[in-house]
């Protein structure tokens, strides 16, 4: 982390986790937990059917909400999905982008991650776009070519601004949910690259305030080592930002 180019960011992705009277749990008891951070950004991506009450009742702890994916069409004939519009109405004022589960099970590509970013930044948001890869191509030694792919696929004819409203989040796909962190060293080394692949893309000067936080198995116990890395800049937390006092930890990884 370098706080003094890019402002730490500690997300947590809900997944398909809590109900909207869980919500409102969660942020009673986060509230004595986080009250006067400012070290960092926080942000939460509850599941679409509680993000307007979540962004009420998160406005007064200063954590922002998230939508955990969007539709890129403004409106229409499209059942079952939700735009980026609808998602700003919620209150939100980011999106995740091409999480590794939707490309699994749900087919996105890095096309359709292009048409999302496009389709969120009209609407105003900011968009945390996720890449990483598979166990089996990081065997095959692929990490860089496949981050190279998602990273020029995915972020295609976007211009210098564009990228003031980017995030990346590195998220090794074996180091989700499974409880086997990337040390900081191999996600350090994948940051650098994600960083030095952004500079060619955009521009190095750019590229130095894109924030890349890292996902997978992080949990308080290994936030300070991947945060002492000077190219992570947060963390996109999964299972342990499920319960206050875990996210609060991480939040807190500088000790209070
Ligand atoms: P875990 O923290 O549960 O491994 O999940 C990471 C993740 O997918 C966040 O988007």
């Amino acid at each position: 982390m370098n706080p003094s180019i890019r402002k730490p960011l500690i997300a947590g992705n809900w997944k398909m986790y809590k109900t909207i009277g869980e919500t409102e749990e969660f942020f009673t008891q986060l509230e004595p937990l986080v009250n006067g951070v400012n070290h960092c950004e926080m942000v939460i991506a509850p599941p679409f059917t509680a993000l307007r009450r979540a962004s009420e009742v998160a406005a007064p702890l200063g954590v922002g909400i998230s939508a955990q994916d969007l539709y890129w069409e403004t409106e229409g004939a499209w059942t079952g999905e939700v735009s980026a519009k609808m998602i700003c109405d919620a209150g939100c004022r980011y999106s995740i982008i091409g999480h590794s589960e939707r490309r699994q099970f749900f087919s996105e590509s890095d096309r359709s991650v292009n048409r999302k970013i496009k389709a969120a930044h009209g609407a105003g948001l900011e968009a945390i776009v996720c890449v990483g890869e598979l166990l089996a191509e990081r065997e095959a030694g692929q990490t860089e070519k496949v981050l190279e792919k998602q990273l020029t696929g995915g972020l295609a004819a976007l211009t210098e601004p564009d990228f003031s409203r980017i995030i990346i989040a590195y998220e090794p796909v074996w180091a989700i949910g499974t409880g086997r962190t990337a040390t900081p060293e191999i996600a350090q080394e994948a940051h650098r690259f994600i960083r030095s692949r952004l500079g060619q893309l955009i521009s190095p000067g750019a590229a130095e305030r894109v924030r890349v936080l890292y996902g997978g198995s992080v949990k308080p116990d290994n936030i300070a080592g991947l945060m002492a890395q000077p190219d992570i800049d947060g963390a996109l937390v999964g299972g342990a930002s499920l319960q206050a006092k875990s996210f609060a930890a991480i939040v807190n990884f500088q000790g209070r």
